[in-house]
């Protein structure tokens, strides 16, 4: 049986990659608007950085993480997200030590055993950005602007943000007993899965975003997490939104949304398109105060979000917002028999030289084939080189579409380029 991809991959394949680089590009020159320099990181890492950085309660660390012990008997774990990585190497390379805030972001492949439908795969790509080094509000506001400006940039017109605050440390204790206090009954009567009974005194929280029906029916009506948190938070949070208003950024304010990360605190947010479900959910993020911390470096605050690329592409095919893009050759370099197969070796490495983007025959076709093959790729402009052309060089230049014909001087090129760049 023919091998296949992976469940829950996918191949790029041409023409759609080049959707790839046009949102690549696009999403490359606002963050540097923005003043974020791009960070690579491996694509894995120790498993100890995600469950402590991740989170050992989360659905990401539990049940969706692909890890494996390599050859020395470590374990190893395929990225699941970008932002421990990220903060990992900001203690390793001592970027705190630079003058702050840093700010990076990230074009990376992530990996969950998750599932797969439309919108979520086992492979996924994120583009995300992480500011370190500042707790003021103003800086929560910029990394969702950032967020917002690719988005509508890239033409995603129906776009709703939802934004919340889960608190710090401090305030998450008295939510937690409150939380415990609500799911108790259930846990007792048995109606809340295994997981989430692991969950209930470590950390219940993390029962708020089980994919079990039955316990998110449950964790509907539970007690939101804005009604608990501190003055201090609560300021904090007042502050976003100003700023946010400053900038004319409209939000909505949704106290159910806790993320599934186990990092955050303060400041969350998400973005969701007019897709359906899952796959509407095209950006999440939120402020990370405690992270760096917990990974062993001193305090230091932190905020970013990561944008699903694969969500992001759907969410811009519904707005049908892509322009129409293609790779065609600016021109076709026809060859009548053998003789003239030199001549087009020369003329077409000249004229990729000079930037243009230059077609001739690979396959010992015949004149018509080549012809025909010229237009199924799109050539605007195709000549076709016998032993008069290559003698006389000159040769006629045609335009595909208009069937325009014009006299072509090939000892001097400037006026084929003139015309074919025009
Ligand atoms: P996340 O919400 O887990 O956050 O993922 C961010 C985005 O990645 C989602 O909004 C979605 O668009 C996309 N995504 C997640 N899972 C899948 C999947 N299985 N298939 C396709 N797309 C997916 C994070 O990863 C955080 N690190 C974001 C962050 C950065 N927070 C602070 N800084």
């Amino acid at each position: 049986m023919a091998i296949t991809a992976p469940r829950g991959t996918a191949d790029i394949l041409s023409p759609d990659i080049l959707k790839w680089k046009y949102i690549e590009n696009k999403i490359a020159d606002i963050s540097m608007r923005f003043g974020y320099s791009e960070i690579r990181t491996p694509v894995f890492e120790h498993t100890e950085l995600f469950e402590r950085g991740v989170g050992d309660t989360t659905d990401v660390v539990q049940k969706e993480m692909y890890t494996f012990n390599d050859k020395g008997g470590r374990s190893i774990t395929l990225r699941p997200e970008g932002t421990a990585s990220v903060a990992r190497a900001f203690l390793e390379h001592n970027i705190y030590a630079q003058p702050l805030p840093a700010k990076l972001c990230y074009n990376i492949t992530c990996y969950r055993y998750e599932k797969p439908q439309a919108g979520r795969l086992r492979e996924f790509h994120q583009f995300g950005a992480e500011c370190y080094g500042t707790s003021e509000p103003c800086v929560d506001a910029e990394v969702i602007s950032l967020a917002k400006t690719i988005l509508t940039e890239l033409g995603i017109k129906k776009l709703n943000l939802n934004i919340n605050s889960i608190g710090c440390p401090s305030c998450r204790k008295k939510y937690n007993e409150a939380l415990k206090d609500y799911f108790r009954p259930y846990i007792e009567d048995g109606t809340l899965c295994q997981t989430c009974r692991d969950r209930f005194e470590k950390n219940p929280l993390r029962i708020l975003d089980c994919k079990s029906p039955v316990c998110g029916e449950i964790a509907d009506k539970a007690p939101v997490l804005l009604d608990y948190i501190c003055e201090e938070c609560h300021n904090h949070f007042e502050e976003v939104k100003k700023h946010l208003e400053a900038m004319g950024i409209s939000y909505n304010v949704d106290g159910t949304i806790v993320r599934g990360l186990d990092y955050y605190t303060k400041t969350v947010f998400e973005f969701k398109t007019a897709l359906q479900g899952t796959a509407g959910t095209v950006c999440g993020g939120g402020r990370y105060d405690g992270l760096i911390e917990e990974l062993g470096g001193a305090s230091t605050p932190g905020i970013g979000f990561a944008m699903g690329i694969e969500r992001l592409i759907l969410a811009l095919e519904e707005a049908d917002a892509l322009p129409v893009l293609e790779n065609a050759p600016d021109i076709f370099v026809a060859n009548i028999g053998d003789e003239t197969k030199l001549f087009v070796t020369a003329l077409t490495d000249k004229l990729r030289k000079e930037g243009i983007k230059c077609e001739r025959d690979l396959c010992g076709r015949s004149l018509k084939a080549q012809m025909k093959y010229a237009d199924k790729c799109g050539a605007r402009f195709s000549m076709v080189i016998g032993t008069d052309e290559a003698e006389k060089k000159t040769a006629m230049l045609k335009n595909m579409k208009e069937k325009a014909q014009t006299e072509v001087s090939l000892e001097n090129l400037d006026e084929l380029i003139k015309i074919v760049k025009e």
